[in-house]
């Protein structure tokens, strides 16, 4: 949540700030805004509530000049709203009141208010109701008490900064005093440099929240750990310690290509992504699923070792997560406790951090999260490993903080995903529980071979399935949306492995369109939800071939007796008098029943995207919400 980045460097920051920025939208956009040093070492300020083009509209196109050779400093932010509503005023960068000293800050400074006080009753002014203003207050308060204004002074008053400073943060701070340096500052919030080397053996350098506002850059990157300091200039980079060691940085190229960003001709970027999906699985299954008879190569050879002791000495998995991966988490539980025959138990990582988990040496945490900067799952991690527990993480970033805290990672490579509503990337990481579940069942002889390569056969003919579909579905699927577009409240049901996939369904219902929407195990609606059934809140119910199909049946003849519009989501033939009790019926390609999530989702997500957009809601930035939860 916020993006920010800072340009050191001999050209304009203005269009490289805003192009990174446009690169961050996904972590948040209540406002944004900018700051350079002009010619004459005044800061230059800019900010506007709302979407990034507002800034952009209101900035001066002189707000400072491409010289070609002064070294010129800038910085940039994109927000969303913690502390203080999305106002110009609230807009970083912040200042301090002598307007000597700039921050943008990605986090929350959880003692913000004390050291607000402390600050305005030093005379210190503040005009925001931000936390962060506190920063560039008490940087700027600490600095003006040095006798000696040295670079090594700044250092002593980042290190009492970073002393005083309670919560998460990710600071680019620009002291007036030294315009030609930005200094770095990282707490559980993410942080990278890119470098880019120049003539004469001088350096650019782009600090972004994220790699991909690195790329259209460079390549070269640094990633800072907690609590390092990096001061750039064009001179260098130097690493350090809080507390003032020197680091040497490691510098990593990064692969460019799954972090381009374009909507390919799409009107949104989630319906771009919804037809990435059968390509995703293609690529989440390359090289670990190669014949239907040949064990699952689960992780690249050089962590296979330490991937397979991992496995063999679990006799528990923890799966940890939030939102859409804690969903897919679930399917993950049904999936490797029906093959694989070992115990999951799946977990929000924001109840877990606050928990006392029982953890032993047997205990396996598989940490799922898009990002790998999920705030809470990061810290329910931290926890678990500080109580012992190795953990195996599945991401969709590799360069991520969970991933290089990790012991083993599961990418499940769906390429960057946009849109603040998840679709792709929960198909990559159901598949890539899928390859886990197999891969255990395999090595503990849990089900007969047989059984284990007639699915992963299947596994492997899904995608052209999914493609063949995707060429059909979205068109029937618009009347269908627009039909249920009206209501203000839905329920989605469903049985075992399809349980997980209502609770997706209504989760994308809720994010981009609005409407409320819950996700319930069939078997739940008399315990309570059906009290609510009338002919104002439909019942879309998830109907695949199997055991539980008859089950959910009959749940969906009670919630018609109630007067529900009733809405199936099927992967079975239904029969005329079925058909019947339905106002509408959305097929989807049959599978193996432990796969079928895989194909029940992706109508879910078009129904999503559909009411949405018949709606004229902001799909890929859906109001209050940010990809990125890097706040708790
Ligand atoms: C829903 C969605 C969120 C995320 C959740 C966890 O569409 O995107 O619910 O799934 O914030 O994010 P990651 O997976 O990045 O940890």
């Amino acid at each position: 949540m916020c993006g920010i980045v800072g340009f050191v460097g001999r050209q304009n920051p203005v269009p490289l700030i805003l192009e990174s920025l446009k690169c961050l939208e996904y972590r948040g956009y209540d406002s944004s805004g900018i700051a350079v040093l002009d010619k004459g070492q005044q800061l230059n300020v800019v900010k506007a509530s709302g979407k990034l083009q507002n800034l952009v509209d209101r900035l001066d196109a002189n707000l400072t000049s491409d010289t070609g050779e002064a070294i010129q400093v800038g910085m940039g932010h994109i927000r969303w709203a913690t502390h203080g509503a999305a106002t110009d005023a609230n807009a970083h960068p912040h200042l301090g009141t002598n307007r000597q000293i700039a921050v943008v800050h990605n986090g929350i400074i959880e003692n913000y208010y004390l050291l607000r006080e402390t600050l305005m009753a030093e005379g210190r002014q503040f005009v925001s109701e931000t936390d962060t203003e506190c920063v560039a207050q008490l940087v700027e308060h600490l600095w003006e008490k040095q006798t000696e204004q040295t670079l090594e002074a700044f250092r002593g008053v980042i290190r009492e900064t970073v002393d005083q400073l309670q919560g998460a943060f990710a600071l680019v701070i620009l002291n007036k005093a030294f315009p030609e340096h930005l200094f770095v500052v990282r707490r559980h919030a993410p942080l990278v440099v890119g470098q880019r080397p120049q003539a004469g053996n001088q350096m650019e350098y782009v600090v972004a929240s994220d790699t991909v506002a690195i790329i259209p850059h460079t390549n070269q990157v640094v990633f800072l750990n907690d609590d390092e300091v990096v001061e750039l200039s064009p001179e260098g980079m130097v690493l350090m310690t809080v507390a003032g060691d020197i680091l040497e940085p490691k510098v990593t190229i990064v692969d460019a290509s799954p972090l381009q960003i374009d909507k390919k001709g799409y009107r949104h970027f989630m319906l771009k992504e919804i037809h990435e999906q059968p390509d995703v699985i293609r690529n989440s299954l390359s090289g670990r699923l190669l014949h239907p008879e040949a064990p699952i190569e689960l992780v690249a050879s050089d962590q296979s070792a330490k991937a397979k002791q991992l496995l063999s000495q679990a006799n528990h998995l923890v799966v940890i997560g939030c939102g859409t991966s804690l969903n897919a988490g679930l399917v993950g539980k049904y999936f490797i406790e029906s093959l694989a025959k070992v115990p999951v138990s799946v977990e929000s990582a924001g109840e877990y951090r606050y928990r006392e988990p029982i953890i032993d040496e047997h205990t396996l945490v598989v940490a799922i999260s898009q990002s790998g900067e999920t705030a809470d799952t990061l810290e329910a991690v931290r926890l678990a490993e500080s109580k012992g527990a190795k953990v195996l993480t599945i991401t969709n970033r590799e360069d991520s903080t969970l991933a290089r805290e990790s012991d083993v990672v599961l990418p499940v490579r769906a390429g960057v995903e946009v849109s603040v509503c998840a679709t792709k990337s929960f198909s990559a990481q159901v598949v890539v529980f899928y390859l886990l579940g197999i891969a255990l069942a395999e090595t503990r002889n849990t089900v007969d071979a047989a059984r284990l390569t007639e699915l992963k056969g299947e596994l492997m003919r899904l995608p052209t399935q999914l493609d063949a579909y995707l060429a059909t579905a979205p068109e029937p699927m618009q009347d269908v949306a627009r039909q249920f577009s009206h209501h203000t409240s839905l329920l989605f049901m469903a049985r075992g492995i399809n349980y997980p996939v209502a609770l997706e369904g209504a989760l994308k219902l809720k994010e981009i369109s609005y409407i409320h929407a819950e996700g319930y195990s069939a078997s739940e609606l008399k315990h309570g939800p059906i009290a609510m059934l009338d002919d104002t809140m439909p019942v879309a119910a998830i109907l695949t071939p199997g055991p539980l199909f008859e089950k959910v049946m009959t749940n969906c003849q009670e919630a018609k007796a109630r007067d529900a519009r009733m809405l199936a989501f099927t992967s079975a033939t239904l029969d005329d008098s079925m058909v019947d009790m339905f106002d509408a019926v959305v097929p989807f390609p049959d599978t193996d029943e432990l796969l079928s999530p895989l194909f029940a989702t992706v109508p879910l997500q078009l129904f999503a995207y559909y009411i949405a957009e018949h709606l004229g809601k902001d799909v890929d930035q859906p109001r209050n919400l940010a990809k990125s939860v890097t706040v708790e």
